[in-house]
């Protein structure tokens, strides 16, 4: 080399030197080192292939499961999944925790559950409780967390219904992607969950009532078992009514890992479905996450390898070194497909500056507890749904001599069990928030119900009775019956309230549930609210919408039926709980309100349905360019809530093909003082016309007359039209 050539190698080594110590400094506050990957100004994608380039066979296969047994046990400190990292190339642990309701690793806030979350009609409140989970997860030290649950409620018997957001795809999409974006806003990766078509635990028999907060699950089902049934369903309803929650949390909501579930789909297990994995999330829906099993979900070494599945958190047997190696050695999958999975796991770690930051600390102490406690409070009381009201509500403080509160929900804290249970780090009761707000000028008499004539007996002298009811829900089997005690062996709360209500003409109830449950009392009594698994300031928020402080903000986010047999999946084994393991989803679209409209079957409270202590009145609607637009007035004395929604009845486009009388297609909500008014406008996408054609295997738009609903429920709608689609017409 000449001194020419001597001066160009010194200069560039020490360009090469101030770049590195700039790209140095660059990642100071990250933890990712000098390495060629730490360059943050590279992509996630180049950045994750320089990675794997550095990794030997077996620190790859290493990433594919996890390496904590312990984690699903949960408590303090406990992550529920733990990915141990290389240290040697410098790649930290990765920690994993459940979920939709809060992290499961020692107290935490526990929020309203995702069924209450879902009666908000409010994406905004579903980024806030995504926000407030995401926070707590990190602040225990972990990166991913297991939630959001957006599995339809196919039956509400199904033990995980609280875990969810009800029985409408529309509604359940834009919970999950505001609830995604929320958590996601906190530097922790979301895992939407379970996919696909896990709707329910399995039918564990009258054995169901044994279930009981404190149990980690429900006893082990006989018939429909989540771990082994399959779920037979047609390739339309997939599309249009299982499938497009987790859509949209991939499109819009930039999720960036999804949970594979337990179940079969169409015959194939879950993590090792092509169709699922590969062909419609991979290809045709380009998410570029990773995929994580449930836990025990990976069953068959080559089939999850080649089909798609990316992780197993726990117990890292299927995806683990000894079975991974035997698959390589037989020939049975090879290095590529591995490759393939560490790059996206890797990827997605970079996508979501896990690299470039320092590993977040386990310590409570980081948590703002007060301020969590308040959007619980927040959440809740947009959540509360009031179903009667025959005056009684909301109760006048001012008024009232004496209240009795009656039932043992009002003197406890109560949500599902399972992972998607919360240890709270307080609670305030119903019963302690209403002898706060009442004050000591009102005498608050209380009876945990027990005993039906006792309870009738305190609630006759005193001026109002508020009884409080609740279902308990869990995670591992399914509810035998829909009765708020199931099978009646342990106390019969419908029994109790039909003697209060008999003592006592002013009975209020409260029911705290999961989902929706038998009301048999309802025209007996003088109000009634629907509270669900209210989460820890549970108790205020509720004093808060009885006693008129705010208006309860919640609508039916699932259909409350009059009578156990007229749910969609009533009558028939092979239907529900399924017959040798295999699940016919033979309601096909017609699930939730499509089902009780397309059979003429009145629900007790319909999908969609809540009541306001002012009135509203819609007026100026008008159809434009797919554009509904109409004005709605608080025409009553007080501030309000009310929630406007837009229904799509779609023309069948060929014979046999069914189509639901009405399908949720915009709702808002709304909070308007007296007087007040506001014009709303929901816009009518092409995929909103669409249905899923099995023919041509795409969304598409038929031809005819499209009614356009505006509604308050799905059974209440105030203003009609239609729209001619493809040079169909439209009868006048
Ligand atoms: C549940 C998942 C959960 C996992 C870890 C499984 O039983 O189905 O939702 O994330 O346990 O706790």
């Amino acid at each position: 080399m000449g001194a020419k050539g001597r001066r160009f190698a010194l200069l560039a080594g020490l360009v090469g030197a101030l770049l590195c110590a700039l790209s140095a400094s660059a990642n100071a506050a990250g933890r990712c080192g000098n390495h060629p990957w730490c360059d943050t100004s590279l992509s996630p994608d180049v950045r994750a292939g320089l990675l794997l380039g550095a990794l030997t066979q077996d620190e790859k296969i290493g990433l594919l499961g996890g390496d904590n047994l312990n984690g699903a046990g949960g408590g303090a400190h406990n992550h529920t999944g733990t990915s141990n990292g290389i240290p040697r190339v410098g790649l930290p642990p990765v920690y994993y925790s459940d979920g939709p309701v809060g992290p499961r690793q020692g107290s935490a806030t526990a929020l309203p559950i995702p069924m209450a979350l879902a009666a908000t009609f409010d994406p905004a409140m579903a980024f806030r409780h995504g926000d407030v989970v995401g926070n707590e997860v990190k602040d225990k030290g972990n990166d991913v967390v297991f939630a959001p649950t957006v599995n339809i409620m196919r039956t509400p018997l199904g033990g995980r219904t609280f875990e969810a957001y009800g029985e409408d795809p529309f509604l359940d999409a834009k919970l999950a992607v505001g609830w995604i974006k929320g958590a996601q806003s906190q530097g922790v990766i979301a895992d939407v969950k379970h996919f696909a078509a896990n709707n329910q635990e399995g039918d564990a028999g009258p054995a169901a009532n044994q279930s009981q907060p404190g149990l980690p699950l429900g006893p082990p089902p006989i018939a429909g078992n989540r771990m082994t049934e399959n779920s037979v369903v047609d390739e339309r309803t997939l599309r249009e009514i299982y499938l497009p929650q987790f859509e949209a949390a991939v499109k819009q909501g930039n999720v960036g890992t999804i949970m594979c579930s337990y179940n079969r789909l169409n015959g194939d297990y879950a993590c090792e479905n092509p169709h699922l994995l590969q062909d419609v999330l991979e290809r045709e829906w380009g998410f570029k996450g990773y995929v994580i099993a449930d836990y025990g979900a990976a069953h068959d070494t080559p089939g999850n390898l080649n089909n798609g599945l990316d992780f197993e958190p726990w117990p890292g047997i299927a995806m683990g070194p000894t079975l991974v190696n035997a698959a390589l050695v037989t020939g049975q999958s090879n290095m590529s497909v591995v490759d393939a999975h560490v790059r996206r796991i890797l990827r997605t770690l970079f996508a979501y500056g896990f690299f470039d930051r320092a590993a977040y600390k386990d310590d409570d102490a980081q948590i703002d507890k007060a301020a969590h406690a308040r959007t619980a409070q927040q959440i809740e009381q947009s959540a509360v749904t009031l179903l009667e009201n025959r005056g009684a509500l909301p109760l006048k403080a001012k008024k009232l001599r004496s209240v009795a509160v009656i039932g043992k929900d009002a003197n406890a804290f109560i949500t599902g069990g399972g992972s998607g249970n919360v240890t709270p780090f307080s609670f305030i009761t119903p019963l302690q928030a209403i002898k706060k707000r009442v004050g000591p000028g009102v005498q608050v008499s209380y009876d945990d119900g027990s005993n039906a004539a006792r309870a009738a007996s305190v609630a006759r002298s005193a001026d109002v009775a508020v009884v409080f009811a609740g279902d308990y829900e869990t995670e591992g089997s399914d509810r035998y019956c829909l009765t708020l005690e199931c099978p009646n062996t342990n106390g019969d709360q419908d029994a109790m309230i039909e003697q209060v209500a008999a003592a006592n003409p002013n009975t209020v109830v409260v029911l705290e549930t999961g989902g929706p449950v038998l009301t048999p009392w309802r025209d007996k009594v003088r109000g009634l609210l629907e509270a669900w698994y209210p989460g820890e300031s549970g108790g205020t928020a509720i004093a808060r919408v009885l006693f008129g402080d705010v208006d309860p903000g919640g609508r039916l986010p699932a259909t409350f039926p009059r009578a156990e047999g007229d749910i969609p999946t009533a009558g028939d084994p092979n239907k529900y709980p399924g017959v040798a393991e295999q699940v016919q989803y033979k309601e096909g679209v017609l699930v939730g309100y499509r089902w009780y409209d397309k059979n003429g079957i009145t629900p007790a409270f319909p999908f969609g349905y809540g009541l306001s202590y002012t009135r509203f009145e819609y007026s100026r609607i008008r159809l434009k360019h797919g554009k509904v637009t109409f004005t709605v007035k608080n025409v009553g004395k007080r501030r309000g809530i009310e929630v406007p929604q837009l229904y799509l009845g779609l023309p069948s486009p060929g014979p046999g093909i069914v189509q639901p009388p009405r399908q949720l297609k915009g709702f808002r909500k709304l909070s308007l003082r007296p007087g007040k008014s506001k014009r709303v406008t929901f816009t009518i996408t092409r995929r909103d016309l669409s249905y899923w054609n099995t023919a041509t295997n795409g969304w598409a738009v038929a031809r005819g007359c499209y009614r356009v609903m505006v509604a308050r429920s799905s059974r209440n709608v105030v203003r009609r039209t239609t729209l001619a689609e493809g040079g169909g017409r439209c009868r006048r």
